[in-house]
């Protein structure tokens, strides 16, 4: 496993929309290692394979209930609204208001090649739009309501 590089705002990778994942190869599952060990190391809460670079449609999620890997997810019910504040590995220190469902159910396909769908609510139902939103080219701060405000991680270590 390796930590990859975090692409950036600005970078135009990050604006591009992701191919479906087709095979499960290894290479793959070596993707997937290396993004949930990227995404811990950052204390991030969800990781998209465009912000290492990759325009593959796999996301890796942790809320504090252990990896949600999920390849080709696709939000197939919403319910509800939640206006909070949201952040992106990718704009780093900033954080912002932002309005999504409330619940939302995925359907998506595992490592194993099976499909499966979640349900989530408040964040997992964040962070499962959010990183879907990244494999379509698309940031939180396009939908930000009001202003970036800066953030510490600080108390995170
Ligand atoms: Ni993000």
């Amino acid at each position: 496993m390796a930590i990859r590089n975090l692409r950036t705002e600005g970078d135009p990778i990050l604006r591009k929309v992701s191919k479906e994942v087709t095979e499960i190869t290894p290479k793959i599952h070596e993707l997937i290692d290396d993004m949930l060990e990227t995404m811990y190391e950052t204390n991030g809460v969800g990781l998209a394979a465009p912000q290492v670079g990759v325009l593959k449609r796999i996301v890796v999620i942790d809320v504090g209930d252990g990896p949600l890997v999920m390849l080709n997810p696709e939000i197939v019910n919403q319910k509800g609204s939640q206006t909070g504040d949201e952040g992106c590995l990718s704009v780093p220190g900033k954080a912002g208001q932002v309005t999504r469902p409330n619940e939302v159910t995925a359907r998506f396909m595992g490592e194993d090649g099976e499909w499966y769908e979640v349900d989530g609510t408040e964040l997992l139902a964040r962070a499962i739009c959010h990183e879907c939103d990244h494999l379509e080219g698309k940031l939180y701060i396009d939908l930000v309501e009001g202003d970036l405000h800066d953030v510490s991680y600080d108390e995170e270590d």
